[in-house]
């Protein structure tokens, strides 16, 4: 393997965070390049499920180093507890996870004024945010009042800009907004134990991936979020805030586009989103609530229901040019198991009009109806096959449709959440 990025082709929860776990085994370095807890990586190894939101989903594997990027927003508590949940189950990150200094903190302002936002928004403006803080938080960044893990270290720095920003936050907070605002004192107090704490984690990335680089060590880039929920590629303004289409992992880490060698995505066999925003190829409610229960669709951070759809051709082949995808793994295969027939979507039409691309207009991208192309299903259940040559024909006939309308080559083909649950081609 050389340097990889791992990508989402779809809304996100595309199971990257299994087949990041499977991919570590040969990788040096896993890092993540973007999004913050909004994010949650589901990897299940010996029965043990395993939900990662900021630390990087290799970290399972032992001795491999992981690194959050400068472009992570990093929510402090939320790490504390993931490195400290993982010290119960007798993981130590200890000197295998390392921390930019330049990644942007999340304070308590972020999350409240990410909730007090989409409150206030009306109803179909609303955007069913993770309510993590994450959207005002890179507006911070983007507008040069963001607070970084390095200024953590320094207490003249950190009161400084904590005085700053505070004073404006809390004129938002309470004339947009009729909240009292936050306290400096305990506020500042707070971040300045989760700078002790988390000190002995924080280090150069840049020169420490250059440095894997020239020792020709195998990075592995995580995606969180997907293609479709990036800040410029996704369907604006239903998206996170963060580059989390491939681009984004130079950006986020300091590596050289030249240093990259390959993208991967990760799709779903069929699609999901939570959240607001269009989906055309969203099933009709009944069948979703089926299909929902069928493959577990509940959020891996909140909880909350997925909305379900046909595999859509149009939305991965655009994630494929964006990323310059090369190779694809196919994620839950399974529960497509027992349809009669699957459907791919393969153009959308409106007002009489077809479109191949994905179109940009939004009110397109809103009423559009997919054009789908309907497939003979499987009735066996294929969690326990390993071969790819074992299941049954019209499943690979599925995989052979996708990748004849995708232009792609299917190497990773899952079947179900452990890692023994997938085959390589
Ligand atoms: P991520 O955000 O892309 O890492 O994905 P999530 O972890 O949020 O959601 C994917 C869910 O699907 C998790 O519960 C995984 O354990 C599960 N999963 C991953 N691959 C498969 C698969 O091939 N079959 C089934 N049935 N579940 C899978
Ligand atoms: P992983 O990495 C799925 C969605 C939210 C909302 C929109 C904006 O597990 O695939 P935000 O809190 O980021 O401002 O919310 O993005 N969203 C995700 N959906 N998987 C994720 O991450 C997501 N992270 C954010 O539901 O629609
Ligand atoms: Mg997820």
């Amino acid at each position: 393997m050389s340097n990889t990025v791992l990508v989402g082709a779809q809304w996100g929860d595309e199971g990257k965070g299994k087949i990041i776990d499977i991919l570590s085994e040969k990788a040096d370095y896993i890092v993540r390049y973007q999004g913050g807890s909004n994010a949650g990586h589901t990897v299940v190894v010996d029965g043990k499920e395993h939900i990662f939101h900021l630390i990087p989903s290799g970290i399972l594997h032992p001795g491999k180093i992981c690194c959050i990027g400068n472009g992570v927003t990093v929510d402090p508590a939320s790490l504390i507890q993931e490195i400290q949940g993982l010290a119960r189950a007798g993981i130590s990150a200890g000197g295998r996870l390392k921390i930019s200094p330049l990644a942007h903190v999340i304070f308590p302002y972020h999350k409240v004024l990410d909730e007090l936002r989409e409150k206030k928004r009306i109803k179909n403006k609303k955007i069913g945010t993770t309510r993590r803080g994450i959207g005002p938080c890179y507006a911070d960044k983007v507008n040069r009042c963001g607070i970084r893990m390095v200024d953590l270290l320094n207490p003249r720095v950190f009161r400084d800009k904590l005085q700053d920003t505070l004073d404006e936050k809390n004129e938002i907070c309470r004339k947009v907004y009729d909240h009292p605002g936050f306290a400096y004192k305990p506020l500042y107090e707070e971040y300045v134990r989760y700078g002790v704490f988390l000190k002995p984690y924080i280090s150069n990335i840049i020169s420490l991936l250059h440095e894997a680089n020239r020792k020709k060590k195998e990075i592995l880039f995580e995606g969180a979020q997907g293609t479709f929920l990036d800040i410029d590629f996704g369907t604006y303004p239903f998206v996170t805030s963060s580059s989390a289409a491939a681009g984004g992992s130079c950006i986020g880490t300091g590596v050289s586009p030249v240093d990259i060698d390959m993208i991967v995505g990760v799709a779903k066999a069929y699609t999901t989103r939570v959240g607001e925003g269009p989906f055309p190829s969203e099933f009709p409610a009944a069948f979703g609530k089926f299909m929902r229960e069928k493959g577990s669709e509940f959020g891996a951070t909140t909880g909350r229901p997925r909305r379900c759809g046909w595999f859509d051709g149009v939305l991965v082949r655009e994630a494929i040019l964006v990323n310059g995808i090369s190779k694809l793994a196919l994620t839950k295969l399974d529960v497509l198991s027992g349809l009669k027939t699957v459907s791919v979507a393969v153009a959308y039409t409106y007002k009489g009009k077809r479109f191949d691309e994905f179109p940009r207009d939004f009110e397109v991208l809103k009423k559009a109806k997919p054009v789908y192309k309907e497939l003979p299903g499987w009735q066996e259940d294929i969690v326990k096959i390993k071969r790819y040559k074992d299941l049954p024909a019209n499943a690979r006939n599925y995989i052979a449709y996708l990748e004849d309308l995708l232009e792609v080559r299917i190497s990773i083909v899952s079947v179900g959440s452990s890692r023994e649950e997938t085959m390589f081609r």
